[in-house]
């Protein structure tokens, strides 16, 4: 099959498109004919760093959206020619290729309204952000929420998920990007490079602040959002944990979510996995229904992968860039 490969850690830029041996679907796995995959941070990051658990060359990608072609011995419930998507483990050869390999019980069908390249945007950045949301935070109607970084992945998804459950959201976002991140339902944009996001929100929440936070930022950011947060308030982070120790006050009780969604497939927790089918499975009919957009920008193609990710280094991209394959 085609692939993209990655030949050692840190040649993610180097990457070529090459011929590799298709891989076999386990017992209770199901083996895809790839038709397109998101490209995330996490992409270049890892490729970056490399892993212990890769054997090279290795094969980068963990969004996922395809036709189902073969089944392992275990599997029930999928026939060939199923169209799906799926989120890959980051541990092993991943969706960059022709053909790839899901743990049947996390993977989630589509419908033929559903294309494949507006499917394949979904997992990392949607699944996070659901999970954020309604995993870890139980967002409630009417509550205010302040997230960071709206114009991105993960923070465009979260946005457009808020709102769908009766929220007011706070977004930060680059000023050329704030009628994008209100045509997503942000009820207040801040120039996070011009304002003080806290005072914006402290102003727009009547001083109260925001019930929850969602930071995708990194660990100063979500530090600084700490203050954003109400009384009882909650921030969920995704890109590096805040400076717990000294917010933690007896005046200004918060909790705190870490969220990495990633790491599900080394927990050996069966029913954590399975939770990515559920969420999938939400968030196709939500595509669906038009509830939410798949904030695909750009499609490009498997050799055009690398230059993509060079984008994503930015941290300027507005969307989500999907590779057709
Ligand atoms: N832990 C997990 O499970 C998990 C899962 C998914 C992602 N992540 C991580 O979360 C981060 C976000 O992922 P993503 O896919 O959403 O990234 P992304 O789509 O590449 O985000 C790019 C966006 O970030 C915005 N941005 C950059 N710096 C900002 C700042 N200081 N304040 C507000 N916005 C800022 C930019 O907006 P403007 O152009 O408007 O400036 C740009 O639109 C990455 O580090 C990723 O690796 C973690």
């Amino acid at each position: 099959m085609k692939a993209l490969l990655l030949r050692d850690k840190g040649q993610w830029r180097d990457m070529k498109v090459e011929e590799i041996e298709r891989p076999l679907p386990g017992a209770d796995e199901i083996l895809v004919n790839v038709k397109a995959a998101g490209l995330n941070p996490v992409d270049y990051k890892t490729g970056q760093n490399g892993s212990p658990a890769w054997h090279y060359p290795h094969i980068l990608g963990l969004d996922a959206a395809g036709e189902v072609v073969e089944m392992g011995s275990d599997v029930t419930g999928f026939e060939k020619g199923d169209r799906v998507v799926f989120l890959a483990d980051m541990m092993k050869k991943g969706a960059f290729a022709e053909f790839a390999v899901a743990k049947a019980h996390t993977v989630s069908k589509l419908p033929d309204s559903v294309s494949f390249n507006d499917a394949a945007a979904l997992p990392v950045a949607a699944y996070t952000a659901y999970q954020a949301l309604f995993y870890k935070l139980h967002i409630q109607k009417n509550k205010s929420i302040l997230i960071h970084a709206g114009a991105g992945g993960v923070g465009g998804f979260a946005i457009q998920l808020a709102k769908y459950a009766g929220l007011t959201v706070i977004t930060t976002a680059s000023e050329e990007n704030h009628e994008h991140v209100k045509q997503l339902g942000a009820d207040l944009a801040i120039d996070y490079n011009k304002e003080d996001f806290v005072q914006k929100t402290k102003e727009f929440t009547n001083d109260l602040g925001v019930n929850y936070v969602l930071d995708t930022v990194g660990r100063e950011n979500a530090t600084q959002s700490l203050e954003a947060l109400a009384y009882n308030g909650q921030i969920a982070f995704i890109a590096g944990q805040p400076e717990m120790n000294d917010s933690i006050s007896f005046t200004h009780p918060v909790s705190f979510h870490h969220v990495a969604l990633g790491s599900v497939f080394q927990s050996g927790n069966h029913e954590e996995e399975a939770t990515l089918k559920v969420i999938g499975d939400h968030l196709v009919e939500l595509l669906e229904k038009g509830e939410i957009n798949s904030l695909v920008e750009q499609v490009i193609s498997l050799e055009e992968v690398p230059k993509g990710l060079e984008q994503l280094e930015t941290r300027k991209v507005k969307g989500k860039i999907v590779a057709e394959i």
